[in-house]
């Protein structure tokens, strides 16, 4: 072992990392613990503990329904315009609301109804299932005739440039992607496939969900129209926090919301028979918010905002490149793939190792080692670099588990039926 890979060699890096002064702004009880699952599930921050606090005791607890006038009713237009700092989308081009999965359904339905004539939508294999699903339900409720074109992923993990520029042509209203893979980390050229949507007059919709907070990017300078995203990973909003969606600021008066609530109401508490939509980007609200989830959000964005995307992308990128080193140092030989791509340019924020017992490492490694990465069909076990608060050292322990378990044979005692939350 030479001394990059060595645990020294990470400690070292740990000491020299400009960005190693925002893991204590997380709550980190149990410092034995290896945990790699920010990708899935982000750290709490600190500041979210004491946030909660005040709003129990003074917000809810004292000021009560007062407290909607106070601070809630704004709250998920704040957090949104703070948000769209780290998606690089104007302040009133995002909004924090429901679920991915909601606000994917309503924005799909949104740029159909856009797009009238057109008949053919867009997207790949290897999206998120959640995603495909949601995509074929609104489409067949809109028009069962749309034809839905899944492109393979062709280039090893998503679709070539070259094969989503034959697919998209002037048939085509929709484009649905997600800008990094779950599975593979993959990274598609935003910049690129946008700019190929609009030379034929599609509308683009990204899914941000695992690139917002671990990738900088210029949604409204690339022309982006749509995107949602997740903020319970790396943005650290806590389990099942609301998602956010973007809309681009001139497609806002076109664009309808089809799920019309009163949240998105012009004048909401005149209680009008008729809907009237909210003007901007309030339109795409739609019921009450979950407000405790909700005010959670804002410690993470926060962070994020303070540390800066750049600094956190240059982190995640030497860090995923640190693992590729480590995985070709000890565990290619160990029968261990490399999922995720081995450009820089082209990976998120996680890395895949593949395994033909992936899931059995994947438990091992866990309840024997206090290493928790997390595991995706059918052979990835994923990676997750959080940069605000993953250390080198917590990587090359992670590794260094991968590689122990499978020497020893000690994952065989685990059971290769997949079970609950992988
Ligand atoms: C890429 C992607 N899109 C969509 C979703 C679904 O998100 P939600 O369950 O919050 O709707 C997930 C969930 O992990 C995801 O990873």
């Amino acid at each position: 072992m030479d001394y990059e890979t060595s645990l020294e060699g990470a400690r070292k890096l740990d000491r020299h990392d400009s960005l190693n002064r925002f893991r204590d702004r997380f709550l980190i009880d149990d410092p034995g613990l290896i945990y790699l699952d920010g990708n899935s599930l982000g750290r709490v921050p600190k500041d979210a503990i004491a946030l909660m606090d005040r709003l129990m005791r003074h917000q809810w607890g004292s000021r009560l329904i007062r407290a909607w006038n106070d601070e809630w009713m704004g709250l998920s237009r704040c957090i949104g315009a703070k948000l769209a700092g780290l998606i690089g989308a104007l302040p009133d081009e995002v909004i924090i609301a429901d679920s991915t999965s909601v606000n994917l359904f309503k924005l799909i339905a949104g740029a159909l109804k856009e797009r009238p004539g057109r008949r053919k939508i867009v997207t790949d294999s290897v999206n998120f299932p959640s995603d495909l699903y949601i995509l074929k339900a609104a489409a067949d409720l809109i028009d069962p005739a749309y034809e839905m074109v899944v492109l393979p992923a062709d280039n090893g993990f998503a679709a070539s440039e070259d094969a989503l520029d034959r697919a998209i042509d002037e048939n085509t209203a929709l484009v649905l992607l997600s800008h990094v893979m779950y599975k593979s980390s993959y990274m598609y050229d935003m910049e690129r496939i946008t700019e190929i949507a609009h030379g034929r007059d599609a509308m683009i919709l990204w899914d941000l969900s695992h690139s917002a907070g671990a990738v900088p990017m210029a949604c409204h300078d690339t022309g982006v129209d749509l995107a949602v995203g997740s903020t319970y990973k790396y943005l650290n909003g806590g389990p099942g926090a609301p998602a956010f969606l973007y809309v681009r600021d001139d497609l806002q008066s076109r664009l309808i919301n089809p799920v019309t609530g009163w949240f998105g109401h012009r004048k909401q508490f005149y209680f009008d028979t008729e809907f009237e939509p909210a003007s901007g980007i309030d339109r795409y609200l739609t019921g009450t918010p979950s407000v405790l989830s909700l005010a959670m959000i804002e410690p993470g964005v926060d962070l994020a905002l303070e540390a800066g995307m750049e600094p956190i992308r240059a982190k995640s990128l030497d860090q995923s490149e640190y693992l590729v080193s480590l995985w070709e140092y000890g565990l290619a030989s160990l029968g261990f793939t490399l999922n995720s791509p081995r450009n820089g340019a082209r990976r998120g924020s996680h890395v895949s190792f593949g395994h033909a017992e992936g899931y059995r490492i994947d438990q091992a490694i866990r309840e024997e080692k206090k290493v928790i990465t997390d595991f995706r069909m059918p052979d990835n076990i994923r990676l997750g670099i959080a940069p605000l608060y993953t250390t080198y050292e917590e990587l090359h322990t992670a590794v260094h588990a991968l590689s122990e378990v499978v020497t020893s044979g000690s994952f065989e005692r685990y059971s290769d039926v997949i079970k609950g939350v992988t």
